[in-house]
């Protein structure tokens, strides 16, 4: 059986590019495949937040988890930070990782770009996701499109690892959806929907009440054409359309182009609005219920000491590699 691993940063409320891209595809795969999830709340902590603030998402990202479906006598739920070998091989991965590779990642230069203050974790940050992934001989890690040059990093710090100290790190590989991997802004549509832009009708959360989705989805941006197709370069808008209602529904561009053949934008906005609304109702409903559960907190106890064995024993390996700690005398 294959393991998968993935993480979301708790840094703000889940656009729906988030589960479009990535959330959607951990409840398949957790059918056949050894799963661990992450709420990946030191990868979050690279920029400032506000403590009671990232305290509420941390809860509100694991709620979400379960309420899209992740199912905890499948897979496995936790929290990065309950987990200290997160951190612990973080640090000893950012030993065999260059400053140059890690200023040329695109996410490092997109954070940094025009602040003053830039913490040196923000520039650490791909190591530590990195031993994420590494900790739990990940063959898959299923993510959206922007995480693709992370996941480059992490296989090759993981060839060097094995070259240098022994062979202990299974090569990750990518899994990227085929439609859904790159959502983008409502407003700028050639920009990535983003949990943090600033702009609020650029995005649609997925706590977002339905009245809300609608007002967004009929105010995004599209063109002056009139006609429903798949053009990324001319039609953005359009297109990034196509896409989040091809996703939600599971019919096919193809099929959606032919269905709206002739039939202008507002009825294709209002049927797309639809479409999202259908598929965050219910989950929003089970969200609510989880949040304040108790059973939210003992899933996450079973889960970061489910995830603590396996971790615990790269970590011994990956130290007994370098020559940390120390041998007992019998
Ligand atoms: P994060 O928290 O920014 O995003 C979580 C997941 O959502 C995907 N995603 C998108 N997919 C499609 N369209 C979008 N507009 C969109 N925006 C985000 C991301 O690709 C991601 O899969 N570095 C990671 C978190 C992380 C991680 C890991 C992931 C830490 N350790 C180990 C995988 C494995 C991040 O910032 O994701």
């Amino acid at each position: 059986m294959k393991t998968i691993f993935s993480g979301i940063q708790p840094s703000g409320m889940l656009t729906i590019g988030n589960y479009l891209g990535a959330m959607k595809h951990f409840v398949d795969l957790q059918e056949d495949h050894q799963c661990y999830f992450c709420v990946v709340d030191e990868h979050a902590i690279t920029v400032p937040q506000d403590r009671l603030k990232l305290r509420d998402n941390i809860r509100s990202l694991a709620a979400l988890y379960l309420a899209s479906g992740i199912d905890s006598d499948k897979a496995t739920l936790f929290i990065q930070s309950e987990v200290p070998a997160h951190t612990q091989l973080g640090w000893m991965m950012q030993t065999i990782s260059y400053i140059g590779e890690l200023e040329r990642m695109t996410q490092f230069k997109d954070k940094s770009d025009g602040k003053e203050a830039v913490s040196s974790a923000l520039l650490t940050y791909p190591p530590l996701m990195a031993s994420d992934i590494l900790l739990y001989n990940t063959d898959i890690v299923p993510v959206g499109d922007d995480q693709k040059q992370h996941l480059e990093l992490t296989r090759n710090l993981a060839q060097r690892f094995n070259r240098k100290y022994n062979d202990i790190f299974t090569i990750p590989e990518i899994s990227v959806p085929k439609v859904g991997a790159r959502i983008m802004s409502l407003q700028e549509p050639t920009k990535k929907m983003s949990k943090s832009d600033e702009n609020q009708k650029a995005s649609i959360f997925m706590l977002d009440e339905p009245k809300k989705i609608e007002k967004k989805i009929k105010s995004a941006v599209t063109d002056s054409e009139g006609i429903v197709k798949f053009d990324k370069e001319n039609k953005p808008g359009v297109s990034n359309l196509l896409t989040i209602y091809a996703s939600c529904t599971g019919e096919s561009i193809e099929e959606l182009e032919a269905k709206y053949a002739g039939v202008g934008y507002g009825q294709f906005k209002q049927d797309t609005a639809n479409a999202v609304i259908n598929l965050l109702e219910p989950i929003q409903e089970r969200y609510h219920a989880l949040k304040q559960s108790t059973e939210l907190d003992d899933i996450l106890d079973k889960g970061a000491e489910k995830a603590a064995l396996t971790a615990n024993k790269t970590i011994a390996k990956a130290k007994k590699a370098m020559g940390l700690g120390r041998v007992k005398k019998k």
